[in-house]
């Protein structure tokens, strides 16, 4: 029985390095015989600041303001990390942050609890901040992309980065309730919506990069296999993706052949 636990855990090893490897490493093949070697939370975390960099320059629509023109600071030229800290120190510190993370998510949630001298919005003597909150709509951006984001613009100026990588634990938060049965979808879309899929995939609205996109999923898995992707998505992770999709226990049956038969569908290529 023992042995039989060795052996799976072994292979899942093996198969969680070996998607790790190929994600960071995907032009160098037949040069990484030292994979044993390779440090999977690093290589985990570099991924995770690359979709940090790719949501500042895209998705976050950050640098529409944040760039050299003047509408907001331009945060690639200056340690910004550094700067949290003065800024927590200042006198028109408004937030609750005690360290810079914090601080850098509070700038991306609640613009107004600091205000970069000169950057509030006309009339405001520099309380209020023109920068919309991005978790809200339309930029969306859900707390794993935040953190992203944090952990890119940690690491740009060379700073340890500090967020926590994401893990299946802390995927986001599925609304329901621990008392509430919740409704059973009756679409494909309210399912998608149900179990939060768009927090990582482009599907429907959303453009997320974390995971595959799924709006043209049916070009490149058969039904049987998006089924197994949503079943077991540790079993055969996507290679170029980090390891973090969860499982949905709560997913009725019919929930889950609603949501294979939409995706089999799905062959858009999107711009
Ligand atoms: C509509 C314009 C706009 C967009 C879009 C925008 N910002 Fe800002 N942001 C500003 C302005 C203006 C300031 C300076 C005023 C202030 O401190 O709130 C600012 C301040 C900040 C600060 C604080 C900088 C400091 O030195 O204290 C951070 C961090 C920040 N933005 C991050 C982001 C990130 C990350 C995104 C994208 C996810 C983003 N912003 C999108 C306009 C914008
Ligand atoms: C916390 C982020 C997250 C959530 C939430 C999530 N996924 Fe994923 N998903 C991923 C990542 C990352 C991958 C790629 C790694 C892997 O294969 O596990 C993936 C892979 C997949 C794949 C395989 C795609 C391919 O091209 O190989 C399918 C299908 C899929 N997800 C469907 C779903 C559906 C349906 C939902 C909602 C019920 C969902 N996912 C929710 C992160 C997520």
């Amino acid at each position: 029985m023992s042995a039989l636990f060795r052996a799976v855990g072994f292979s899942v090893a093996m198969i969680l390095m070996f998607a790790s490897v190929t994600y960071v490493l995907p032009q160098v093949k037949g040069e990484a015989p030292e994979e044993e070697e390779m440090d999977l939370g690093e290589l985990t975390m570099d991924s995770f600041v690359e979709m940090g960099e790719k949501l500042y320059q895209g998705k976050g629509t950050c640098t529409l303001c944040h760039n050299s023109l003047g509408r907001a600071p331009d945060l690639l030229t200056y340690n910004v990390q550094a700067v949290s800290l003065e800024r927590i120190a200042d006198d028109r510190y408004q937030g609750k942050a005690g360290d810079a993370e914090s601080y850098l998510r509070e700038s991306m949630k609640q613009p107004s609890a600091y205000v970069v001298e000169g950057f509030g919005k006309k009339g405001s003597n520099d309380t209020e901040s023109p920068m919309p909150a991005v978790d809200q709509p339309p930029t969306q951006l859900s707390d794993i992309e935040i953190d992203g984001i944090i952990a890119f613009l940690q690491k740009k100026d060379g700073n340890p980065v500090t967020v926590a990588l994401p893990s299946a634990d802390a995927a986001p938060a599925v609304d329901t309730g621990p008392a509430a049965a919740p409704a059973l979808a009756q679409t494909a879309e309210e399912a998608i919506a149900k179990f939060g899929c768009a927090a990582c995939h482009a599907i429907l609205e959303s453009v997320s990069p974390v995971g595959p996109s799924l709006k043209d999923v049916g070009t490149r898995l058969p039904p049987d296999k998006i089924r197994s992707s949503i079943i077991d998505p540790k079993a055969d992770i996507a290679p170029g993706f980090p390891p973090i999709m969860p499982e949905f226990p709560n997913m009725a049956l019919a929930e889950l052949e609603l949501v294979v038969e939409f995706l089999s569908r799905q062959t858009g290529s999107q711009p």
